[in-house]
């Protein structure tokens, strides 16, 4: 018989939960509940590695005055500057638990990504760092008292008089239904690319936690922002697969369809310009080039240097047919970053006392409108650290909100009725997000949107298994992605909009969304 009460609960078994329940296991008991096998997430994909300011040269300032950059001026600057300032430690940890990080003549070598002004990403295996950490993690946590409950899914918070009480499951092996108490419960349940039709993320990226979080009352944050990777391959029979922005770190060059290099026409960094602006790039010359792709070549370099540092991306590319080291590859842009979430302070808490988010299922707005490469490794290790901290009473005093600093508005019933609804089924909703919610946006598309999905949330059935469960979150999450995309009435990193193109200094805030507010 598994124990059903704990000090914590942790909802997920990426870096975020992982990295959370090594640091409180130390201070109570800690169940892990993960809908897969444990090593079912974002982070066992993760490429280009970690960002932190640890080589000659560099500084917390200077990635402080980077992320900011990149986050197109709503980036919460304490987030930032304790990202920033506590980072390096963080990582000195991680090599301390054993994670192999690269190194050249005994240092660790740093490589460069998109925005960044300097080299100063630690990566492991070439481009398999998140394979290396989940790996190094996931063996620590077999090696202690923590429980683990694979291929359990969380169906609910339970929250009650503003205090989050237990988490309830389904176990999708042997449909038992079980509701576990915790002092604490985390919320790591990672990304949600899984709600565009082409995606960089595994299928567990439904974006559950913040659906439960939601639906339990907890604010989220910044939900029109979410981050489009430019470079997936585009292969007719392959897979949507990252080529890591490290690749034009170490010079690879995008080219246009006749293999002319082109980003320079749109930022002074050309290749190396932040990620909003090479995916919107990208999206441009793809329609010049009616619909065909562009290409990122990397074969001017040695063979041995591409094979020896990119050596997952080459071998996967050799299985369907492309030599990376020969040819240029075809690519385009896919949902890769959801930069909102559950909103938390910078000590990991949400506005339900004994809620926690944490990784990319939070939002402390560290990353603002566009996040930095390499940026959210570290912010899962940083802020995990400060949420088991304050779980021990040891963070100051939960600030009061400045509301006024914040949209709260939402859509009105009235404002979402849907003449025509189309029928529903998860291929035509990715399809509706990836059409309308996605690099471009118009208010009008947003609106027919939003219609759509009120109508779909409507008319779904109550949820009874793990599929169902997803895609009632995917499709409150989508709802809650394009009512903030609406308000939004400006252009700002990951969130354009073609009928606002400018970035507004009015827009300087963040829309923050919860049912209490929307049900006003
Ligand atoms: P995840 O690692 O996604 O873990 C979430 C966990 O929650 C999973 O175990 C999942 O099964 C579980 N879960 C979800 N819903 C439920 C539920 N209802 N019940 C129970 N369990 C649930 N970032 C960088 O900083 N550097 C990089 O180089 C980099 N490269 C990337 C490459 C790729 C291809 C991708 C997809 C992402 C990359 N990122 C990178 C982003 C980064 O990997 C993620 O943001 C980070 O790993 C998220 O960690 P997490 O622990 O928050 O979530
Ligand atoms: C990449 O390797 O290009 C992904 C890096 C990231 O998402 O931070």
């Amino acid at each position: 018989m598994t124990n059903t009460d704990y000090d914590y609960i942790i909802i997920g078994s990426g870096i975020a939960g992982l990295n959370t329940a090594l640091l409180a296991r130390e201070h109570g008991s800690v169940l892990i509940i993960t809908k897969g096998k444990i090593d079912d997430c974002n982070t066992r994909y993760a490429q280009g590695g970690i960002a932190a300011a640890v080589g000659p040269g560099d500084s917390p300032t200077l990635h402080m005055r980077d992320t900011l950059t990149a986050g197109a001026g709503l980036c919460d600057q304490e987030a930032v500057d304790v990202l920033t300032r506590e980072g390096p430690q963080r990582v000195a940890n991680l090599i301390q638990w054993g994670v192999p990080f690269d190194t050249s003549e005994g240092k660790v070598s740093l490589g460069r990504e998109g925005a960044h002004s300097m080299p100063r990403i630690l990566h492991a295996g070439g481009d398999a760092t998140g394979q290396h950490i989940e790996v190094t993690l996931t063996d620590l946590v077999a090696k202690t008292n923590v429980t683990v409950l694979e291929y359990t899914l969380a169906t609910r918070l339970v929250v009650e008089a503003g205090e989050a009480q237990a988490v309830e499951t389904l176990n999708s092996a042997t449909g038992e239904c079980q509701t576990f108490t915790g002092k604490f419960v985390v919320v790591a349940t990672g990304g949600a690319g899984q709600l565009y039709r082409y995606t960089t993320n595994p299928e567990v990226a439904t974006g559950d936690g913040v659906a439960l979080a939601y639906l339990g009352g907890a604010e989220v944050m910044d939900m029109e922002f979410y981050q489009f990777h430019p470079t997936a391959l585009w292969l007719d029979g392959a897979p949507t697969f990252l080529l890591s922005e490290a690749m034009r770190g170490e010079g690879a060059i995008l080219r246009d369809v006749n293999l002319n290099p082109f980003m320079a026409n749109y930022h002074p960094m050309a290749d190396l310009a932040p990620r909003d602006v090479v995916s919107r790039a990208l999206a441009i010359e793809m329609e010049k080039a009616n619909g065909a792709a562009v290409y990122l070549d990397i074969s001017h370099l040695p063979a041995d240097t591409v094979q020896s540092r990119f050596p997952t991306i080459y071998n996967f590319c050799l299985s369907y047919g492309l030599d990376i080291t020969k040819d240029p590859v075809p690519v385009a842009p896919a949902a890769h970053y959801m930069m909102g979430g559950v909103r938390i302070d910078t000590w990991g808490r949400t506005n339900i006392k004994g809620l926690y988010a944490c990784g990319e299922a939070s939002c402390s707005a560290v990353h603002g409108a566009n996040r930095l490469a390499s940026n959210s490794l570290l912010d899962t290790l940083v802020f995990a650290q400060r949420l088991v901290a304050s779980s021990l009473g040891k963070a100051p005093e939960q600030a009061q909100d400045s509301r006024d600093h914040n949209v709260y508005a939402s859509l009105k019933p009235r404002e979402l009725v849907c003449a025509n609804m189309p029928s529903f089924s998860r291929e035509a909703f990715q399809d509706l997000m990836w059409r309308n919610v996605g690099i471009n946006r118009r208010g009008s598309r947003l609106l027919l949107t939003a219609r759509i999905l009120n109508a779909w949330e409507r008319a779904m059935p109550d949820p009874i298994n793990r599929e169902d469960y997803e895609l009632r979150n995917m499709v409150l999450l989508g709802r809650l992605m394009v009512e903030a995309a609406l308000l939004r009435q400006e252009s700002r990193g990951s969130h354009f909009r073609e009928d606002f193109p400018e970035t507004s200094p009015e827009w300087e805030k963040h829309v923050v969304l919860s049912q209490e507010e929307n049900s006003q």
